[in-house]
C-alpha cells in the first residue's frame, strides 16, 4: 500500500459510495465501449482475413490457383517462392551442393543416404520435386512417410490409407499419389481463412510435451503452423511412423536422451561401425530456446512480414530469407539502418559458422583414431566408450549444422551446443587414443597437430 492512499480513504467517508458509485458508472462504460471497439475490431479482423468470396473452397481443395481467385494478394506472393532469391553467406534459395561446400559431411554421414546427395534448401514450391528427384530417393528406398511434409497430398492420403499404412507403404509406391507440392490447405482452413496444423505427427508430439494445440493462440499458430515440418524427426519402428523425439523436452540433450532410451539408431557408420543418428532441420526446437521466442516472436513475424500492398495490409508470403528482406522483416521491431541488421546477423552466423568447422575437424580426429584402434585389435567392449561419445559429438554438430539459420534462431544456445560437440569429439579421440596405444598402436596424426 502506499502512503498516499491512506489520507483519501479517510476524507473519502461519507464521500465513498458517490466515489464508488461513480466509479462503478464509467467502469461499466469503459467496458462497453472497450467490447464495441473489440467487436468492431473482430468483424474488421474476419472482414480483414475474407474480403471477397468470388468462389467457395471445397474442403478438399489443394490448388492454390483456387484459393487465389478469393485472395489475389497473397496468392501472388505465395507464387514467388518458386524465385530464386539468390544466396545469402549461409542460406538462400541457390540449391548448392553442400557436400561439396562441407567436404567433412561426405565422412561425417559416411554409409549414409545423405552422404550421396543434400543440398541447401530452396523455396516450398519445390518441395515435393525436390524431394522425388533427390538421389536419397531414387537410389535408396524411402518409406512413403517422407510426403508427411513434402506434399500438400499428405493429409487426405492419411485419411484415406490410415497412419500406419500412408507411413510405411513404399515412397517409390506413393509418389504416383503425390501430386501437390505447398497448398494455402497446409496452414489455412478454407472455411474461415483461420491457421490451422494439417500434420498427425506435430499433434502426437505436443500432446506427448502436454501441450493441446486446438487451444494454441493465434501468435502460437504463427509458429506452430511451421512446426509441422521444419523440426527434427524419425520413423518409430516397423510401422515408419512420422515421430518428434520430445517426449522429454526440446533441447538437444533431451532429444538425445530420448534417443538412447529408445535404442534408436539411424545408421551404421561405414568407417567406424557405430550406431549414429542423423539430425534435420530443428529449427522449432532451436528457434524455442532464443530470446526472440522467449518475448513471443513467431517464425511468421520475420518470414512472413506484413506488407502495404495497395493501402491494404497482408502477410507476404514469400517465404525465405530475412536477410532478402530486411527492411520488412526486422525494422518493425528494431530501429537500426538495414546494413545494421543484416550485420546482426551475419556476426552471429560468422562466429557459428567458425565453431562449426571446429567440431567438423575434432569429430574426423575422433573417427580417425577410432579407425585405427579397430585396426590395432581394439575389441568392441574396448571400443564402445568411444563410439558412444562419436555418436554424442556429432549429433550435436548435426542439429546445429542441418539448423538453417545457422544459429541466428538461438545463437547462445547454439554455442553451447556446439561447445558440447568439440568436448565430446576430443573425449572419443582420447578414449581411442588409449586404446589405440595399449595394443602398441601409434597415435594417428590429427588436424589439430
Ligand atoms: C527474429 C526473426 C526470426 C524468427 C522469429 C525466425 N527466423 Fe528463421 N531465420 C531468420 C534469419 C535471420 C535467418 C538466416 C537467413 C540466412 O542465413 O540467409 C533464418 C533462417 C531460416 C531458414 C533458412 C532460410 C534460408 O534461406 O536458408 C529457415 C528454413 C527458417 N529460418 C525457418 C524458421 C522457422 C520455422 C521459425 C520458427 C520456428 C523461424 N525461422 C523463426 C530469422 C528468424
Ligand atoms: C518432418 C517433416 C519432414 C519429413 C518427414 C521429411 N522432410 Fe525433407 N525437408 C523438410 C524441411 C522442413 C526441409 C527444408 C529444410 C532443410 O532442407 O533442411 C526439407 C528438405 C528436403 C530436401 C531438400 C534439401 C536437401 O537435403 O537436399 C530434400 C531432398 C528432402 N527434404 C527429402 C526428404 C526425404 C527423402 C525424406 C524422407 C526420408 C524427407 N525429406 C522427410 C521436412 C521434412
Ligand atoms: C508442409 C511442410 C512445411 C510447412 C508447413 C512449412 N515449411 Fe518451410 N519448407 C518446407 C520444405 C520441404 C522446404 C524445402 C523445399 C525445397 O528445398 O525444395 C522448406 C523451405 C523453407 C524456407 C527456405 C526458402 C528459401 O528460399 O530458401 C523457409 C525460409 C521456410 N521454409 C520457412 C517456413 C516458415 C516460416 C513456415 C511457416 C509459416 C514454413 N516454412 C512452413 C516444408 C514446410
Ligand atoms: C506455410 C503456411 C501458410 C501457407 C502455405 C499459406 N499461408 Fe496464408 N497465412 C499464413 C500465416 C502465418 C498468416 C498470418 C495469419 C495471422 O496473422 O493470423 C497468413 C495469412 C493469410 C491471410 C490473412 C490476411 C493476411 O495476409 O495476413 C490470407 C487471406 C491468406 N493467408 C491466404 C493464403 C492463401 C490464398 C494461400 C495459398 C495461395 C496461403 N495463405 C498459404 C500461413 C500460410
Ligand atoms: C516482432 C518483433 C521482432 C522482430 C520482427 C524481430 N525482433 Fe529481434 N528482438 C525482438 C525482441 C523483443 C528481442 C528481445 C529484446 C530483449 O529482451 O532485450 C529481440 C532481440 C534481438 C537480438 C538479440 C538477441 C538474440 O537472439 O541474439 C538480435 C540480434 C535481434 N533481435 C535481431 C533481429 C533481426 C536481425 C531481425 C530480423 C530478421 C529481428 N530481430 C526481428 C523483437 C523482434
Amino acid at each position: 500500500m502506499s502512503t498516499e492512499e491512506a489520507p483519501t480513504k479517510k476524507s473519502g467517508r461519507g464521500w465513498g459510495w458517490v466515489y464508488a458509485a461513480v466509479f462503478a458508472v464509467v467502469a461499466i462504460g469503459v467496458a462497453v465501449v472497450a467490447g464495441l471497439l473489440m467487436n468492431i475490431d473482430n468483424k474488421k479482423e474476419e472482414a480483414a482475413a475474407y474480403p471477397l468470396r468470388i468462389v467457395e473452397i471445397g474442403a478438399d481443395e489443394l490448388d492454390p490457383a483456387v484459393w487465389g481467385k478469393n485472395f489475389p494478394l497473397e496468392y501472388e506472393s505465395f507464387m514467388k517462392t518458386e524465385i530464386n532469391a539468390g544466396q545469402t553467406p549461409y542460406g538462400g534459395s541457390d540449391p548448392y551442393s553442400k557436400l561439396e561446400r562441407y567436404p567433412a559431411m561426405t565422412r561425417l554421414w559416411a554409409g549414409y543416404a545423405f552422404s550421396i546427395d543434400h543440398n541447401e534448401e530452396r523455396g516450398h514450391f519445390y518441395m515435393l520435386d525436390d524431394q522425388k528427384k533427390t538421389l536419397r530417393v531414387t537410389e535408396r528406398d524411402q518409406p512413403g512417410a517422407c510426403a508427411n511434409c513434402h506434399s500438400a497430398d499428405a493429409p487426405r492420403l492419411i485419411e484415406e490409407m490410415g497412419w500406419a499404412t500412408f507411413n510405411h507403404t513404399p515412397y517409390k509406391e506413393l509418389q504416383d499419389k503425390l501430386h501437390m507440392g505447398t497448398s494455402c490447405a497446409d496452414c489455412h482452413n478454407p472455411e474461415t481463412m483461420a491457421l490451422r496444423v494439417t500434420r498427425p505427427a506435430f499433434v502426437n508430439a505436443m500432446e506427448k510435451l502436454g501441450i493441446d494445440v486446438s487451444q494454441a493462440s493465434r501468435q502460437e499458430m504463427r509458429t506452430y503452423v511451421c512446426a509441422q515440418c521444419h523440426v527434427e524427426y524419425y520413423f518409430a519402428g516397423d510401422d515408419k511412423l512420422l515421430t518428434f523425439p520430445w517426449d522429454k523436452g526440446l533441447r538437444i540433450d533431451d532429444i538425445e536422451a530420448y534417443y538412447n532410451e529408445v535404442g534408436f539408431t539411424d545408421w551404421k557408420h561405414a568407417e567406424t561401425g557405430g550406431g549414429m543418428l542423423k539430425m534435420q532441420h530443428p529449427e522449432f526446437e532451436t528457434y524455442s530456446q532464443g530470446l526472440h521466442a522467449q518475448s513471443g516472436v513467431a517464425c511468421s513475424d520475420c518470414h512472413m512480414p506484413y506488407v502495404r500492398e495497395g493501402g491494404v495490409k497482408v502477410s507476404d508470403h514469400w517465404l525465405r530469407s530475412p536477410l532478402t528482406n530486411v527492411a520488412a522483416s526486422c525494422q518493425t521491431c528494431h530501429r537500426f539502418t538495414e546494413e545494421e541488421l543484416a550485420l546482426r546477423i551475419t556476426v552471429i552466423q560468422g562466429r557459428t559458422a567458425e565453431l562449426l568447422r571446429q567440431s567438423e575437424d575434432a569429430i574426423i580426429d575422433a573417427i580417425d583414431t577410432i579407425v585405427a584402434a579397430q585396426g590395432a585389435g581394439g575389441t568392441e567392449d574396448e571400443m564402445a566408450e568411444a563410439l558412444q561419445l562419436h555418436r554424442s559429438a556429432q549429433m550435436r554438430w548435426d542439429f546445429v549444422s542441418s539448423e538453417n539459420s545457422t544459429g541466428f534462431h538461438a545463437p547462445q544456445e547454439t554455442a553451447r551446443v556446439l561447445a558440447d560437440s568439440l568436448d565430446l569429439a576430443r573425449q572419443a579421440q582420447l578414449k581411442a587414443q588409449a586404446v589405440l596405444l595399449k595394443h602398441g598402436g601409434e597415435l594417428a596424426l590429427t588436424s589439430a597437430d
